[in-house]
């Protein structure tokens, strides 16, 4: 029996990197499931405190970010999709796993380290703890594996340290040890303007992503300025070492089409990029559009989604409930 567990922080704009590295294999995994097993997918609303939102604009983007996951082909009758602030057990397993997480291992955490920059005495208690709810989001539905990218290697280990201390400490398996599930192929798609720089919404160009709501003329320029090198392509994927940027535009061609890169080599051996360029841009329109389409439809009705997530919700809650009473039972709080 799998459990399938996995969330995104509501920032609104999501792009392809997002979209083939994170969501596209949560709705993958949610379609292969087999009867028995399970798929949880949530909206991190109480991971965004580590950052100031105003409100009204809080409630929005978790909107919009259910929306763009439903017309991802996240399908809530048969994946559980809420938002985090609907399940309280989330933040009351974080403070009893704050008796259990080490000052050490979130020093050690590099997202921290990243996000705060040099103003560490700045940043918000959120900001380091963060890891630690995220250990609580995995933990709570006894989840077995976490599609996310690369990035998330760290949290996930450090869920594991937290749940194998707190199942040694009390002396009681309350918790289950998660395994990261991260699709090589589509861990790091990179900037469309340099080759060394993941794609991300923090790039202020952008020309350098393709957000999943730019319009086909938008796409096909995106794809035709995207830097690339005057050399053909080879015959195999190999030979794209030392040159990032054409590696990236095929790695994307082949994560459209589902097949290989050497593949995408074999079928564009010796063109160009003039050629190239507009069969990726067609391709990535073909897969796009059709998601743009239902991200539009969805987002004029948002009492649809706001059903969708208090439902998720109540389920979410209910699937809680043991593994919370649990943890509190372990360590002798008498609820
Ligand atoms: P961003 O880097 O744009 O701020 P987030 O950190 O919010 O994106 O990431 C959300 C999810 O998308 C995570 O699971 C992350 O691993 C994945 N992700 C983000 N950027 C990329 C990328 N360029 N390639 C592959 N996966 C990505
Ligand atoms: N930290 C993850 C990110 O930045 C989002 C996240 C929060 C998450 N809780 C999670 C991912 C639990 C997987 C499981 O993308």
């Amino acid at each position: 029996m799998m459990r399938v567990l996995s969330g995104i922080q509501p920032t609104g704009n999501l792009h392809l990197g997002n979209y083939l590295g994170a969501i596209r294999n949560w709705a993958r995994m949610q379609d292969e499931m087999d009867a028995g097993s399970q798929c949880f997918f949530f909206l991190a609303d109480m991971h965004s405190l580590s950052d100031h939102i105003p409100a009204e604009e809080r409630r929005q983007t978790v909107r919009e970010m259910a929306a763009t996951l439903i017309a991802c082909g996240i399908d809530p009758q048969r994946s559980v999709l809420f938002n985090q602030a609907r399940v309280p057990a989330h933040a009351e397993l974080q403070w009893l796993l704050n008796g259990t997480a080490r000052m050490g291992w979130l020093n050690r955490m590099t997202q921290f380290k990243d996000k705060a920059g040099k103003n560490r005495e700045g940043a918000s208690i959120a900001l380091f703890t963060y890891p630690v709810l995220q250990a609580a989001d995995v933990l709570l539905y006894q989840a077995t594996h976490v599609p996310v990218g690369e990035d998330q290697k760290q949290h996930l280990e450090l869920t594991r340290d937290i749940a194998t201390k707190f199942n040694t400490d009390t002396g009681v398996d309350v918790f289950t040890l998660p395994d990261p599930y991260i699709t090589k192929a589509t861990a790091r798609i990179m900037s469309l303007r340099d080759g060394a720089a993941k794609m991300s919404k923090s790039d202020p160009s952008d020309m350098s992503r393709i957000n999943l709501i730019d319009d086909n003329d938008l796409i096909m320029q995106k794809v035709r300025k995207a830097r690339t090198d005057p050399e053909p392509l080879p015959d195999n994927a190999a030979a794209l070492e030392g040159r990032p940027e054409a590696l990236n535009l095929v790695g994307i061609y082949a994560a459209l089409a589902d097949i290989t890169p050497d593949q995408v080599c074999t079928r564009f051996a010796g063109q160009g990029f003039g050629a190239f360029k507009p069969a990726l841009g067609e391709l990535l329109i073909e897969t796009l559009g059709p998601i743009r389409t239902r991200l539009t439809a969805l987002k004029a009705d948002t009492a649809v989604v706001d059903a969708i997530l208090a439902n998720g919700g109540e389920k979410a809650r209910a699937a809680a409930a043991p593994t919370l009473a649990a943890a509190y039972d372990a360590l002798g709080l008498m609820a």
